[in-house]
């Protein structure tokens, strides 16, 4: 039986990797790092020098795939990522068939961990529905962006006993600051927190969080929300590309909001 490891490898620092992802990796025949097209190439870089820096296995090799565009023409969003996840599983099963020999082992190294708004469990599992090739499979937790968040600004997560929303920049309307106190807010193309207004809110942004380039602006919305989209597009400008999050609070710890 071939055997898959779903690896987090943290979001952006090599020293994110626990010693169990890393016993993972050095467990694997074959590496597989996906490649995203130019502008992401610094996370393939990120994958390199993690595979550079703890991979001892003189026996392993690394196999780098190209993961398709989403397209977004002429469809729905979920008809959009239904479709790109079925042209990714395609690509998966023909990875796993090719490159492992029935007994070896392969790892998927996943930003993050394979959890939070990742799809490679889901793809895996669609691969495995395919029955195109025998496998089974283990998930490996990794450091995620919200936790580089939290440490970055040296915050909690939560209010004392109360609960967290994550959503995406798309959906914040719906959660903040009408129906949760702490949002925390990932793939954000349309910078949401901008059009947000409340006096009481506070943000705490991350960009590049991990990496030499990481950048941190915490404070009132009202009065942070200007810096920080002039920061955003200076930045994007500059690296041409761009990964941020940020967390969204109202209330204190102890209130009875
Ligand atoms: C496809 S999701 C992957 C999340 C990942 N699995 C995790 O555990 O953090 C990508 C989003 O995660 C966030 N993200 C990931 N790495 C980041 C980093 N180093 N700095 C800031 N945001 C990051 C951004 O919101 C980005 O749009």
């Amino acid at each position: 039986m071939r055997k898959i490891l779903i690896v987090g490898i943290g979001s952006g620092n090599p020293e994110h990797m626990t010693i169990q992802a890393i016993n993972a990796l050095n467990a694997a025949d074959v590496l597989f790092v996906p490649t995203k097209g130019a502008n992401k190439a610094e996370l393939a870089d990120v994958r390199r020098e993690i595979i550079g820096r703890y991979v001892t296995n003189p026996a392993s090799r690394t196999v780098e795939f190209a993961v398709p565009e989403r397209r977004t023409a002429e469809r729905t969003y979920n008809q959009s990522v239904d479709h790109w996840h079925a042209a990714i599983a395609d690509i998966h099963a023909r990875l796993i068939a090719e490159q492992l020999a029935p007994g070896q082992t392969g790892a998927f190294l996943v930003w993050g961990d394979p959890m939070l708004y990742d799809s490679t469990i889901r793809i895996i599992e669609r691969v495995r529905a395919l029955d195109t090739v025998e496998f089974e499979f283990s998930v490996l937790p990794g450091i995620t962006s919200l936790q580089a968040l939290c440490a970055a600004h040296r915050i909690p997560l939560n209010l004392v006993g109360k609960p967290v929303e994550i959503t995406t920049g798309r959906r914040l309307k719906e959660s903040f600051p009408n129906k949760t106190e702490t949002v925390a807010v990932m793939l954000d193309g349309e910078q949401a927190f901008s059009k947000i207004d409340d006096p009481d809110a506070m943000i705490y942004w991350g960009a590049y969080l991990g990496t030499p380039n990481e950048i941190t602006i915490s404070g009132r919305l009202s009065e942070k929300s200007d810096e920080i989209l002039e920061r955003r597009r200076h930045a994007r400008e500059a690296m041409g590309w761009i990964m941020d999050i940020y967390l969204l609070r109202k209330g204190a710890d102890f209130d009875e909001a």
